[in-house]
């Protein structure tokens, strides 16, 4: 039997299928996507229509990314330059070196791209793991949007076949995620790297309650990888913060904010009729964060109509964090910080990674014998 190298080296050369050259089986084919039980984007949509046809709602980050035409204009924002040079500067060689050092060779592992999106650095993440001899690898990819799956189970089908690297897509909600977490599971037991790239935990209304409860069924030693949006000052000084955060004071350059407003107002414009004029607010939000040293900003929508009529949305929400204040609050939840780095041209991205652990049981009355 050849090691699994040779087999690799084999089947380039050949342009066979690794799995059927070493084991007679189609490792891959072409990857399919998956719908998690229970995932119903049309009873979605009904949610959404439902919060537009009110007076004022907020329209959860999810519903920007059901509508092909949002994601496409998600896409748009990607490529915008100030947001690209951002990804561009994203430190995967650091989180590499720090991966391969908590992943033994021999250990099997999944990178589980959560909100992947189109998962460009999950599957660069992938890759260079399998170039550092990681052999036992899994790519399981989750989001909401049809599109971006489509596009991300397109772009690692490559991979996929020459490397005999299974993927499985699954389209559904992360909130969800207990309810299939059983599809995540291999034969034995697999290490998992979770990821969370492109601020997708920054955009969550309680990111704590998201871990406690989305990812309650995560194993003692598995890997989450969260990519979020830096604080602009370590201050809670208001005033400070308007003036530091290049959202807040308008810094950004180009046509970042356009780009941003386009793709946020989308599920207005596309679903709202006879709007005459709709403005947007973008204000701190200091108090409904629950991660110490937080804070969010938040963007609401006026739509004006032809008839008079005003309606008001929330329409983005995305938080900043300081580092050693998340890290904190994370210990106490069970997520142990590995490393975080500050990355992108003005230091104003994050990625940490942290490590499952027990957290140390709360201190509270213990019961008295008898008690109970
Ligand atoms: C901010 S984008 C980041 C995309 C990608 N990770 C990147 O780095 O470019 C957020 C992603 O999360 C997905 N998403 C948002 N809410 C979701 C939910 N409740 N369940 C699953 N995916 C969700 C969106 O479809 C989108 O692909």
């Amino acid at each position: 039997m050849p090691t699994l190298e040779t087999l690799d080296r084999l089947a380039q050369a050949t342009n066979l299928d690794p799995g059927w050259l070493g084991f007679g089986l189609s490792s891959s084919g072409t990857p399919q996507i998956t719908i998690t039980p229970g995932f119903d984007s049309d009873a979605l949509i009904a949610d959404l229509l439902a919060i537009l046809s009110g007076p004022t709602g907020v329209l959860d980050d999810l519903y920007k990314y059901l509508d092909p035409v949002s994601a496409h204009e998600w896409r748009n924002l990607l490529r915008q330059p100030d947001f690209g040079s951002v990804i561009a500067a994203f430190p995967m060689t650091e989180v590499l070196e720090l991966l391969a050092a908590a992943i033994d060779t021999h250990d099997p592992c999944d990178i589980v791209g959560l909100g992947c999106g189109t998962a460009e650095r999950e599957v660069t993440l992938i890759r260079k793991l399998r170039a550092r001899q990681r052999r036992d690898l899994r790519l399981i990819l989750l989001d909401i949007s049809v599109s971006l799956l489509g596009s991300a189970v397109q772009s690692s089908n490559e991979f996929s076949r020459t490397h005999a690297v299974p993927v499985l897509a699954l389209l559904g909600d992360f909130h969800s995620l207990p309810e299939y977490c059983h599809l995540l599971t291999g034969d034995g037991p697999r290490r998992r790297v979770l990821t969370m790239f492109g601020y997708t935990f920054s955009n969550l209304d309680n990111e704590v309650q998201f871990l406690r409860r989305s990812m309650s069924w995560v194993n003692h030693d598995d890997l989450l990888i969260l990519d979020v949006p830096a604080a602009a000052t370590v201050s809670s000084d208001a005033t400070e913060i308007a003036r530091k955060d290049r959202t807040l004071s308008r810094k950004r350059g180009g046509d970042w904010h356009s780009a941003a407003f386009q793709f946020l107002t989308g599920p207005l414009r596309r679903n709202l009729q006879h709007v005459d004029e709709c403005r947007i607010h973008t204000e701190l939000d200091q108090s409904s964060c629950v991660i110490p040293g937080s804070y969010a900003i938040v963007h609401k929508a006026i739509v004006k109509f032809k008839t008079g009529e005003e309606k008001r949305f929330v329409i983005g929400y995305s938080k900043r964090y300081v580092l050693d204040k998340l890290a904190k609050h994370l210990e106490h939840e069970g997520w142990r910080l590995v490393q975080g780095l500050h990355y992108g041209p003005n230091q104003d991205a994050l990625v940490a990674v942290f490590q499952r652990h027990d957290p140390r049981p709360k201190r509270g009355r213990r019961p008295k014998k008898n008690e109970g």
